[in-house]
């Protein structure tokens, strides 16, 4: 029989696991919950006869990769990917799937969120500042900055996109795209951070980047702690008192934050974006569907490797 493992230290929703179940039901596989777990060897040893693998931002390295015995599919149910080593799965002829766009709005509405929280000065009791009126730069284009610029707008504020592959997309949506990240620094009061941990964008918030920021500006992260350089936002918001950083991942060096820039920033205490029923059944139904369609009918649709 066909075994699905649906491995997640951070469990779905219990609606999405109905939804879930009953897609993978009706193909007649069997399904295996791994949740909460917090050893590595746990997974070990449930991966070993799988035939297919949901995951959310579980690590999932070489050794787990080469303990499958049967593996064929796995699919991250969310957008960033950086958690699968995708060469160790593409030498043993694994396909790997994301489910993009399905958890985007919950981490679009994190982002607002987050910044009204930084506008307001943590909700500290001290006077703060309104959106509206103030320009949202978005540093990246993709799904969540798209529901950002969406809800941003019934804020009354503008936005500005930095951004190279979907340009014409902003263009179309009548949205101001800067030629430069600098730029889109310089025009921004909120700036929101959509870029995923690949490439280019890996420590991309540079202080060369942070400097051009406006007075009091705020600085929101739902991406990863990996595109921003934390030595060089630790030593600019030191040198610049009046900016926030908020994020939905904790930084490396939490610790700095917390003795240096007390009231300057705020951490989620667990990835929280996409930690809604509506994404969880979103993106877990995508990614039962599509290991469904992959094994029946060899659908690779959102294949990333
Ligand atoms: C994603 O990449 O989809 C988001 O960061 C959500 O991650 P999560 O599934 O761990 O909440």
């Amino acid at each position: 029989m066909t075994k699905v493992l649906i491995a997640t230290q951070k469990p779905f929703a219990e609606k999405a696991i109905n939804k879930i179940i009953m897609v993978l039901k009706q193909a007649d596989f069997e399904i295996e919950f791994l949740e909460r777990y917090t050893e590595k060897s746990e997974l070990l040893k449930s991966i070993k006869d799988a035939d297919a693998l949901i995951i959310r931002s579980d690590k999932i390295d070489k050794t787990l990769i080469d303990e499958a015995e049967k593996l064929k599919i796995i699919v991250r149910a969310g957008a960033g990917y950086d958690n699968v080593d995708l060469d160790a799965a593409s030498e043993k002829g694994i396909v790997v799937m994301n489910t993009p766009g399905q958890n985007s709005n919950a981490v679009a509405e994190l982002a607002i969120g987050l910044a009204l929280y930084g506008i307001r000065n943590l909700f500290s009791g001290n006077s703060g500042a309104e959106l509206r009126g103030k320009t949202i730069g978005l540093h990246g284009y993709g799904y969540v900055a798209r529901n950002v610029s969406r809800i941003a707008r019934g804020f009354g504020m503008e936005t500005v996109v930095y951004t190279r592959f979907s340009k014409a997309q902003a263009v179309s949506e009548g949205l101001t795209v800067t030629d430069s990240l600098e730029e889109l620094y310089a025009m921004s009061d909120v700036v929101s951070i959509h870029v995923p941990a690949r490439g280019e964008h890996i420590k991309s918030v540079s202080y060369d980047i942070l400097q051009h920021l406006k007075p009091y500006s705020i600085i929101v992260n739902t991406a990863r702690k990996e595109v921003i350089n934390e030595d060089d936002l630790i030593n600019f918001l030191r040198f610049r008192p009046d900016v926030k950083y908020l994020s939905d991942i904790a930084p490396d060096s939490i610790e700095v934050f917390e003795k240096t820039l007390k009231g300057r920033y705020f951490f989620t205490p667990k990835k929280m974006g996409a930690q809604t029923a509506e994404a969880n059944i979103n993106a877990g139904m995508a990614a039962s569907e599509q290991i469904v369609n992959f094994l029946l009918k060899g659908d690779k649709t959102f294949q990333v490797n």
